[in-house]
């Protein structure tokens, strides 16, 4: 399911820490809240991009042990990080569910922002925040970083050679090990039944839906637009409080019926690399196909994507292959660039709400049994 490390000393991605920020006026200089897993992307993005790590923030002194004496401030309280008028940008990168409160603090004192996904636990939650954000005018991100990949954005670009676009099909098949007779724990270890939400839930808001299954939602939101209306079952194992396996057709305006799954696989050596993670996007038109294979999020450093074309009119199948080249940093390049600008341009602001509401549309769906409207905002 996932496999991040961090290092044991200071990190080589991180400024150095001997570059102060009056040397580098034009630096964008960011506060890092939330120093787990996913962190060390983030660091990496924001080294490359140029931009000034100017707080790191964690509750826990041994998620930012590995940061300290590299010239960055560190504290445990993230206000304090919001309340610096010397921060221009701030990382969200805490848990899932602490991301509405800390966004809506940045966005009031002025702050740019990048945050992780999924945006907030909830549809509402999230519109409420990019409409803040909106409001405020600052840049605004959720870092989705999947569309970020070259083969996602040559994908976008061949489309319109793909005529009518009648079917599709998404699939995240997520090598999530024995999860289905029980080796991952239901709830923290002693907790009773009753009591604290699964590590899962506390962590990320939800299962196989929400933290395996957005990226690709995200992936065809980015593609094919917002679709308009859905059905969708969800496998909530009984002693569980996240769900394993999901499934949904989607209608779009004018590309057909979109067919989703996203399941938590109990297989090793599937996908296109052989390393169990099997995730793509196939989009059949009337002048060809497209299929789009994304490697395992956490290997991004050392694996990338695969986008192959089938043109109908010539017969010609063609395979765009690409170095690796971490979609982490092309996305926070591209924020860090807008921040820089005070500009929008790298995705919309809406992007995290986007996601939610699908997501949201696919819970009341299965919980119903009944298909729904997707009731967009914006
Ligand atoms: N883009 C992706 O592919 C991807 C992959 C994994 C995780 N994520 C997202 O990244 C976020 C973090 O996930 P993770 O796997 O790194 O989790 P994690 O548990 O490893 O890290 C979360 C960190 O937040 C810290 N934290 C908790 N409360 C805090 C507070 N009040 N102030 C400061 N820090 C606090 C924790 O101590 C922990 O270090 C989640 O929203 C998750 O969904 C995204």
């Amino acid at each position: 399911m996932s496999d991040s490390s961090k290092p044991d000393g200071p990190h080589p991605l991180l400024p150095n820490p001997t570059i102060a920020d009056e040397d580098h006026p034009m630096s964008i200089r960011v506060g890092v809240i939330g120093c787990g897993m996913i962190a060390r992307f983030h660091f990496s993005g924001l080294e490359k991009a140029k931009a000034t790590v100017r707080w790191i923030c964690d509750l826990k002194a041994e998620n930012t042990a590995a940061w300290v004496g590299t010239g960055a401030r560190v504290t445990t309280d993230w206000r304090e990080v919001v309340a610096d008028p010397q921060v221009d940008a701030v990382v969200v990168a805490t848990v899932s569910r602490l991301h509405k409160e800390i966004c809506l603090a940045a966005i009031a004192a002025g702050k740019a922002v990048i945050c992780e996904k999924t945006l907030t636990e909830n549809a509402e939650d999230s519109w409420e925040v990019v409409s803040r954000a909106e409001a405020a005018g600052v840049p605004f991100f959720t870092s989705y970083m999947k569309r970020w990949f070259e083969a996602a954005q040559q994908a976008k670009r061949l489309l319109p050679s793909l005529g009518r676009i009648v079917s599709t099909h998404v699939r995240s098949h997520q090598p999530w090990g024995d999860t289905w007779t029980g080796a991952l724990p239901a709830r923290e270890p002693g907790a009773p039944a009753s009591a604290a939400p699964s590590h899962l839930v506390s962590t990320y808001g939800g299962g196989m839906l929400v933290m395996g299954g957005s990226h690709v939602i995200d992936l065809t939101l980015y593609l094919l637009g917002r679709p308009t209306r859905l059905f969708a079952l969800q496998y909530i194992p009984g002693d569980r409080d996240f769900d394993l396996h999901v499934s949904a057709l989607l209608e779009t305006p004018t590309d057909g019926t979109i067919s989703y799954e996203a399941l938590a696989s109990p297989l090793s050596r599937t996908g296109f690399l052989r390393d169990g993670w099997d995730e793509q996007i196939e989009i059949t038109g009337t002048g060809g196909k497209l299929t789009l294979l994304t490697p395992l999020w956490s290997h991004v450093e050392q694996k990338t994507a695969l986008l192959i074309h089938d043109d109908e009119a010539s017969g010609q199948r063609h395979e765009y292959r690409y170095g690796v080249d971490s979609p982490f940093d092309r996305a926070i390049g591209a924020f860090v660039a807008d921040i820089a600008a005070g500009t929008q341009t790298a995705q919309s602001r809406i992007t995290g709400y986007e996601v939610d509401q699908v997501i949201a549309s696919m819970v009341a769906s299965a919980r119903s049994g009944q298909r729904v409207v997707i009731p967009w905002r914006g």
